[in-house]
């Protein structure tokens, strides 16, 4: 039983035939090249940009393709660290980043950093006791000095979606920009960039069914096209002298080196599949799971869901402690019983720290996963407490 999709997803065999097929039929580096081959891996490199522009309802040249989600808000950090005084993306002291009590340390930590480096203050919503988004002081932390707000669209540990409607236009009435953490959101329901008015979103494939090593980063590109690149190299110059470059138009200006070309086909292959089931019937079907999850979960003795204990804006992620047991512990019976669930702090140590827990133990569904799965978490977490007698 996998109960680990927040972490990674496993993967349809169409993801792996896509990858392999690229490499068996297409192998050449994009972009480069005057022969076939490296046409039809141009095309195939570009095709799967095109699927993840129509997944995010996005225009073509927004979509750039990065490692990671993480490397996404890395180079969004470094991009707005880059920028020159003056331009809309500089910060200086004075100047601020908000963010939230229950960000993952890839939403986090390079906001961190760019404050550090350019004197801004970090500043953040806090959580409340239900593991909603206190948003009772959004016009005092969302002031006039504040030049990006950098958020998640559902939290990795608590499951909650965070309403971001009242948030993104407090920002941009603020002249701030709107960064979404999508990690956990775009794998499971549908996200349209336009109809949520934010300005940049990143996710990675490997929590989508897709490959890992491919991520993407959207931004508007009216901004795109101003900003700073964050890495540079071949590929992404439109002139280049000893001593000068001109950086091209996004998405290339962002995609530094021979990209990774199979991982993207494998990505997109990943979003077919997904628009195959049909993302309105993914989230449905992870909404019931859920439902009769926290059902189950409520009924239990000496078990805390950690996190909304209703199915109303939350996602298919249920963190839990056991009294008395240890989660470190509870991961490994629940494992003897083949359950496989997520322990400890899931990359948000702030928010464990504001909880005043050590972690927790976090069971996450995806497509692949039933109503026999969460039977198998309940029984295996019975077995526990019989284990550890508590
Ligand atoms: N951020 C990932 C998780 O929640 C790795 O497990």
């Amino acid at each position: 039983m996998y109960l680990d999709s927040g972490a990674t997803s496993q993967k349809p065999r169409q993801v792996l035939d896509a990858e392999r097929n690229f490499y068996e039929h297409s192998n050449a580096a994009v972009h480069r090249g005057a022969h076939l081959l490296a046409e039809e891996a141009s095309i195939a490199y570009e095709g799967a940009r095109q699927v993840l522009a129509d997944f995010l309802n996005a225009e073509l040249d927004e979509v750039i393709f990065t490692k990671s989600a993480t490397e996404s808000i890395n180079a969004l950090a470094y991009s707005f660290g880059n920028s020159a005084n003056g331009s809309r993306f500089a910060l200086k002291p004075g100047d601020r980043i908000v963010v939230s009590e229950i960000e993952h340390h890839a939403n986090l930590i390079p906001w961190q950093q760019l404050a550090k480096r350019t004197g801004a203050e970090l500043v953040w919503f806090s959580v409340d006791s239900e593991g909603r988004l206190d948003l009772s002081n959004l016009e005092e932390l969302i002031n006039p000095s504040t030049k990006i707000v950098a958020i998640t669209h559902q939290s990795n540990v608590l499951g909650t979606i965070v309403p971001i409607k009242d948030i993104v236009s407090r920002a941009h009435s603020v002249g701030a920009v709107v960064v979404l953490d999508a990690c956990q959101s775009a794998p499971h329901f549908a996200i349209d960039v336009k109809a949520l008015e934010i300005d940049f979103l990143a996710f990675s494939a490997h929590k989508a069914l897709g490959p890992t090593g491919i991520g993407i980063l959207w931004g508007r590109s009216e901004f795109l096209n101003s900003m700073e690149p964050f890495l540079t190299g071949g590929s992404m110059i439109e002139s280049v002298t000893m001593t000068e470059a001109k950086w091209a138009a996004s998405p290339k200006r962002f995609e530094a080196g021979v990209p990774n070309m199979a991982q993207a086909v494998g990505f997109a292959a990943a979003i077919n599949y997904l628009n195959e089931l049909g993302m309105d019937n993914v989230a449905k079907h992870e909404q019931d799971l859920t439902a009769y999850a926290l059902k189950k979960f409520l009924q239990l003795d000496k078990v805390e869901v950690i996190g909304p204990k209703n199915n109303i804006d939350r996602g298919s992620v249920i963190s839990f402690t056991i009294e008395g047991i240890h989660p470190h512990d509870v991961g490994q019976v629940l494992d003897q019983y083949g359950v496989a669930v997520r322990t400890g702090h899931h990359c948000a140590w702030p928010l464990m720290r504001k909880l005043g827990l050590v972690g927790t133990t976090r069971a996450s569904f995806y497509v692949y996963n039933d109503e026999a799965d969460v039977d198998a978490l309940i029984d295996s977490i019975l077995e526990a407490q019989k284990y550890f007698k508590v």
